[in-house]
């Protein structure tokens, strides 16, 4: 108890050393108790933010006007901030190198022929319907595995993100990762295979639990949106770079799924050593009762010549707030978080529901499936990737500029478009039977409704499914709404890859009416239940749902039940 009264009390409102006037953080009292093996990294890290967040040095500031909502410096943009958000965002590559890579590996032969004798008998043997060919459970197994091993990771992450701050738990994140692919790298049975995809799991689990976190906590309110973009952008990256190593290591008959697998440890050490540089967020070091230090990062993050009263102001008593809960999992039950809980959940179920991972795992399947031959197939995926990518950026311009709902709204709208146009051509070429090959001009055509459908993903369900979780709950249970964010995505991802290839197998076209199907139900779940949170800073988000046509309802009692 005593504890908590004094942890309350250093959760105050400080006023904001004047520039330049502070201890350096390598000094600050929590940097001595630190007995990191790498503080020596850290502190020439910390000195050069210090220089970079400086104004009199050159472009220490974009010039960008602070938004009427945005608290205090809401608005500007400090190199020290961009090239801090930059690297944390490569917490994406790992995530998307493994999209990317398994969708290629599970067609390789030497691959399938090692690990998945029966589904290798099944391609040679050219009489299958084609929607079938890979239908096999051992097969989808090893793709899915990898998600329930992030579910259960994604779940402790909210405990460690919590207790230890948001850069920890992307340290374990990467080196679990790093593990895992060195184990897939040397792989001689199955066992082998589905122990590295666990670690993988493993660290996709903390990573993507706590990078977005990182990243709207660090980001100035009214660039939050672009900023999150990075996540994704760094996803497509990493789908990307992993799609083309596909392409080059197919050549290698024998061993080149083991380059494939083993080179995931690339983006793992990228994102690794990247974090190592890291400050951890304000928010989560006050909450952690480093005031000090979350002050000087603070105003690192925003400058030296911004007024940051008001938003350390906010995070103090956003941390009051969190203090007094102990067990976030329970209190996100309550009647007053029943919107926060219903995005949580809704958001990452919807996106996967658009159906995006079944086309960025089976693309180069899905191809081949259309009737693309090996080597277009995988380099179609890669179009499909870079496509998706230059939406992100798209994204990143309009996010908070224009707002997530508009995006939410016209990428839904564009994505059911193409699926039920890739339906019908599926349907009137291939027909139900699967055993008519499409002609080159089909093919085309489904790649180009594929790509329209990516770049609207890309702006859209994409990045926005990991800002919106990210930026919509008070601090006390930030780190739990998201694990459950991220465990949503992760289980719904399963079950998809699970029955995917089933389904094609079945469904054929019919497939793709199914996620028209669902992307127009989360298309109106969003136009009438999500309310706009662009430049809302983070802990004035409260009122968001207090004006809420409908969610102003579960928050009318607030204040009084915390
Ligand atoms: C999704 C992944 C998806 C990826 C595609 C992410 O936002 O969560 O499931 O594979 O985007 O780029």
């Amino acid at each position: 108890m005593a504890d908590e009264e004094q942890h309350l009390l250093k959760c105050q409102s400080y006023q904001i050393p004047a520039p330049h006037s502070s201890t350096s953080l390598a000094n600050s009292g929590s940097r001595k108790t630190s007995n990191n093996l790498f503080s020596g990294f850290q502190a020439w890290f910390s000195d050069h933010w210090q220089k970079l967040s400086d104004p009199k040095m050159a472009g220490g500031v974009f010039a960008v006007e602070a938004s009427p909502t945005a608290a205090g410096s809401g608005g500007k943009i400090t190199v020290a901030v961009f090239f801090t958000c930059l690297m944390a965002a490569t917490g994406g590559l790992i995530f998307g190198y493994d999209i990317g890579i398994s969708g290629g590996v599970t067609t390789m032969e030497s691959f399938l022929k090692k690990f998945f004798p029966s589904v290798f008998r099944n391609m040679a043997s050219a009489k299958q319907n084609v929607y079938c060919v890979y239908d096999s459970q051992l097969l989808t197994s090893f793709t899915s595995s990898l998600y329930i091993a992030g579910l259960v990771a994604s779940l402790g992450a909210g405990k460690v993100t919590r207790a230890m701050g948001r850069r920890a738990s992307m340290l374990l994140g990467g080196c679990t990762f790093l593990a895992g692919a060195a184990i897939n790298g040397v792989a001689v049975n199955i066992v082998m295979l589905i122990l590295g995809r666990i670690l993988l799991g493993f660290g996709v689990g903390f990573t993507n639990q706590a990078t977005p976190v990182y990243l709207s906590e660090m980001a100035p309110p009214k660039w939050r949106g672009a900023f999150n973009s990075g996540f994704q952008f760094f996803i497509g990256i990493g789908v990307v770079t992993a799609n083309l190593i596909n392409y080059g290591t197919a050549r290698i008959h024998t061993w080149g799924w083991r380059l494939s697998l083993g080179l995931a440890a690339v983006p793992a050490l990228i994102m690794t050593v990247a974090a190592l540089f890291l400050p951890d967020t304000p928010s989560s070091l006050i909450q952690r009762g480093h005031t000090e230090l979350a002050k000087e990062t603070l105003r690192r993050a925003r400058g030296s010549s911004a007024d940051l009263d008001a938003e350390f102001e906010e995070f103090a008593r956003a941390c009051q707030a969190s203090k007094v809960v102990t067990s976030p999992y329970q209190m996100i039950l309550r009647r007053r978080y029943r919107p926060h809980l219903v995005m949580s959940v809704a958001i990452p179920f919807f996106q996967q529901m658009t159906g995006i991972n079944v086309i960025a795992f089976y693309s180069p399947i899905l191809f081949q499936t259309v009737g693309f031959g090996k080597d277009s197939s995988l380099m179609a995926a890669v179009i499909l990737g870079l496509v998706n990518l230059a939406s992100i950026l798209v994204s990143t311009y309009v996010v908070d500029r224009y707002g997530r709902r508009i995006l939410f709204l016209a990428g839904g709208a564009q994505m059911i478009i193409c699926q039920v146009a890739v339906a019908c051509v599926l349907a009137a070429k291939i027909g139900a039977s699967g055993d008519m090959p499409l002609t080159k001009g089909d093919s085309l055509a489904v790649l180009i409704l594929m790509c329209i459908y990516a770049a609207g993903f890309g702006w859209s369900w994409g990045p926005l499914s990991w800002l919106v979780p990210s930026e919509i709950f008070p601090l006390e249970i930030r780190p739990a709404g998201q694990s459950i964010s991220v465990a949503i995505n992760f289980v719904t991802t399963f079950v998809l890859a699970q029955t995917f290839l089933a389904m094609l197998c079945h469904f054929k076209y019919g497939s793709f009416l199914f996620y028209a199907g669902w992307i127009a139900l989360m298309t109106a779940f969003v136009a009438l239940f999500l309310p706009e949170t662009k430049g809302i800073p983070l802990d004035a988000m409260n009122g968001v749902w207090k004006r809420h046509w409908y969610w102003g309802r579960f928050l009318a009692d607030d204040d009084s039940n915390l």
